[in-house]
Formats: C-alpha cells, sequence, structure tokens
C-alpha cells in the first residue's frame, strides 16, 4: 500500500458538507490547489466534485458541448470526450489529466468488443498519457507518475451475477455465472482497469444502486418499468451518493493500488420495500397495479465489510430508510445548490 495522502480531502463527519459548501469558479485563487480529473461528470462525478471543489481544481469531461458551460457555471474545467464517436480529449485535457493528483472514471463501458480495442477506450487513454509523461512506457517495477496519488474506475455489483440470495464479498469470483451482457462488458472494462501497469494506483468500486437528491424512487415509481419491477421481491443492494462520495474520499485518503471494493448500505431490500416506504414518508397512495409477489428468487446480497473495516466508512444513511427520510427533508449533500439545479436542468 503507498503512503501517499490526498492530504485534506478528507475533514472528518463534516468534511464533505464543508467542502460542498464552498465551490468557487477555478482560475482564481486556485494557486497551490491539486487537481482532480474526473471523466464522466454524471451523478457521482459530480458528487465527488462538489466534495474536492475547496481543495482541487477540477475537471471533468462531457459529450455535450451544452453541458460545458453548465459545468463552467459550476467551477468545473470541461472538457469534450467521446472516444465512440473518434473525439478525443484535446491537448488541454491531456495536460491537466497528466498534472492530476487524482482521476475518476464514471464512464460505463461498450457493449460492442472489437480488437485491438477493449471496452474501455479511458483505461488506454490514461496508459498512454502518463507513459507519455514518462517519455516511455509505463512499467510495474517503476515508480508511480510525479503527484499522481490514486486513480479510481466506479463499476457495479451487476458483476457478480445471480447469486440466488448468498452474500458477495470482493473475494467472490466475477464471470463464473449468468450475467447479462452489460455486466460482461463490466467484467471486461474492471480487467483492463486492473491490467495498467501497477505504479498506476488503480482502484475498483463495485456500487450497488445510486440513490440520492434528484435521483430516487418518488421521481421513478410511476414509470411503466419500474411498475413490472415492484411486482416482485428481487432484493436490490443500493447506497445513497453521499455516502458513494465517502467510500470514494476514505479510498483517497489511504490509497491501496490494485484494491477492489463494494461500496453498498447494510439492507439490501427489494425495491418494492423502498418505494412503500417512500410513498409513506410523502403521504402518496401506493400505485394500485402493484401486485408484489414473492415468486422471484433474490439475486444476492453483497458485503461491505471492507468498505467499513479497510476504508473506516462510517454510512451516513446506513439503509434506505435513512437515505429516503434526508431526501425527503431536503438534504441534498454531496451536491452544492448550483450543481444539483443543473442536474436537474439536464434530465
Ligand atoms: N446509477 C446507478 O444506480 C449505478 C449503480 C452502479 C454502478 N453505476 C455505474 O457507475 C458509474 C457512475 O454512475 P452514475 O449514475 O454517476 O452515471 P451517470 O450519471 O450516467 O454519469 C455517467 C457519465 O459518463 C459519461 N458517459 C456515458 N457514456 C459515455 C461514453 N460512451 N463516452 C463518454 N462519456 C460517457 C456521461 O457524460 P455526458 O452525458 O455528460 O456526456 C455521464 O456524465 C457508471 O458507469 C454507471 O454505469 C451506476
Amino acid at each position: 500500500m503507498r503512503a501517499a495522502r490526498a492530504g485534506g480531502v478528507l475533514r472528518g463527519r463534516r468534511g464533505v458538507v464543508a467542502a460542498c459548501a464552498r465551490a468557487r469558479p477555478s482560475g482564481s485563487g486556485d494557486t497551490g490547489k491539486k487537481t482532480f480529473f474526473c471523466f464522466g461528470a454524471g451523478y457521482t462525478g459530480l458528487g465527488l466534485a462538489c466534495a474536492l471543489q475547496g481543495d482541487f481544481v477540477v475537471h471533468a469531461t462531457t459529450r455535450s458541448p451544452a453541458k460545458q458551460d453548465l459545468l463552467r457555471s459550476c467551477g468545473i474545467v470541461p472538457h469534450l470526450f467521446d472516444p465512440s464517436s473518434g473525439l478525443k480529449l484535446s491537448e488541454e485535457g491531456e495536460e491537466a489529466l497528466r498534472s492530476s493528483t487524482a482521476v475518476l472514471s464514471t464512464i460505463p463501458p461498450s457493449t460492442v468488443v472489437g480488437p485491438p480495442h477493449g471496452v474501455d477506450p479511458t483505461a488506454e487513454l490514461i496508459r498512454e498519457v502518463f507513459s507519455a509523461t514518462r517519455g516511455s512506457s509505463l512499467s510495474s517495477s517503476s515508480p508511480p507518475p510525479e503527484g499522481l496519488d490514486w486513480v479510481g474506475y466506479v463499476s457495479t455489483t451487476g458483476v457478480y451475477g445471480e447469486r440466488r440470495g448468498e452474500w458477495v464479498t470482493e473475494e467472490t469470483p466475477v464471470g463464473s455465472n449468468p450475467v447479462s451482457d452489460r455486466a460482461s462488458a463490466r467484467i471486461r472494462a474492471e480487467a483492463e482497469w486492473l491490467a495498467l501497469p501497477g505504479e498506476l494506483p488503480v482502484h475498483i468500486f463495485r456500487c450497488g444502486g445510486i440513490y440520492g437528491p434528484h435521483r430516487n424512487v418518488l421521481r421513478t415509481e410511476s414509470k411503466p418499468e419500474n411498475v413490472r419491477r415492484r411486482r416482485n421481491q428481487q432484493l436490490v443492494s443500493r447506497c445513497h451518493v453521499l455516502d458513494v462520495v465517502q467510500g470514494l474520499l476514505k479510498s483517497m485518503e489511504a490509497p491501496n493500488s490494485g484494491g477492489i471494493y463494494n461500496i453498498v448500505d447494510d439492507d439490501p431490500a427489494p425495491r418494492d420495500a423502498v418505494e412503500a416506504f417512500a410513498l409513506g414518508l410523502v403521504g402518496r397512495p401506493r400505485p394500485t397495479e402493484v401486485v408484489p409477489s414473492s415468486s422471484r428468487q433474490a439475486t444476492k446480497r453483497v458485503s461491505n465489510a471492507r468498505l467499513k473495516g479497510e476504508l473506516g466508512v462510517v454510512l451516513r444513511h446506513p439503509t434506505y430508510k435513512e437515505g429516503m427520510r434526508a431526501i425527503v427533508e431536503g438534504d441534498i449533500r454531496p451536491f452544492t445548490r448550483e450543481v444539483l439545479d443543473e442536474l436537474i436542468k439536464i434530465k
């Protein structure tokens, strides 16, 4: 385990909140700040960006020219990046990446795979950019690129596939049981990230369903696909975005190259139960088309023991009940008001 620290990013229980309150545009007063580069400025990426903005200059990619302005207005330096359409990172983007202390990718893999490319062009880009910094290929025996403390890749608990209600940990082999095409692509993507030279401090985070402000069952319960899902009692692992961000921050604080972490809460619960609880909180009636049934078996229960034990994460929202209560009470953490407003405009 490398001793390098993402100094100052984690400031105790109130740290994330305090950092979120200090979003400010880059370009002024940034001297001495570290650089954080995020591939994919979506829900999770922006959540972490909010938490880091006080101490880091934040760069983030998007495929959308319109979203560039929006990111700029939130104090984030935007870069266009859309490898599947052939849109590469600009020279300025590569320069920012090279000078980064921490790099995160939240971009999902492509399900279309063909040689010579893998499912995740971002991993390959990182290898190229940091090899160029050194002027030679990276190898497992050479030291890490100067200043780069941490590389994170956000994956999913979907890699575990169907487990018939068993508990799974990060040690559970993946790829041996039936999985969807998307999960197969994700397993390949993880392998591509972990195959980066050992000196690039890669960490994998397998997240359950990510929910939080503006993204939760109260916003989606009436969608037709969710009416269908409501009919079974399948267990779903989930995690509030504030705890996802907390897990990422704790890992940045104590890098452990090659580390894999599940990020889920303590209570894998059926979607039906979450929805019933949330609707009860706001006094809305349950939709009449609900036909709960336990005919389908649970798929898996995902352990968060390593998240708590190794990273020392104390979940702010141990179950959906605390998480949904906080949302209903108007808690927007980890987002700043301005970033959340922009997220609302996007969807
Ligand atoms: N949401 C969940 O419940 C959940 C659960 C477990 C794991 N995950 C995975 O965790 C990661 C983060 O989740 P999230 O909910 O924060 O995702 P999100 O809000 O959808 O954000 C993903 C970001 O990746 C960018 N992106 C997507 N496809 C891309 C492509 N082909 N090329 C370049 N950029 C691309 C998007 O950028 P633009 O749209 O700005 O171009 C978007 O900002 C994702 O990989 C997701 O699949 C999600």
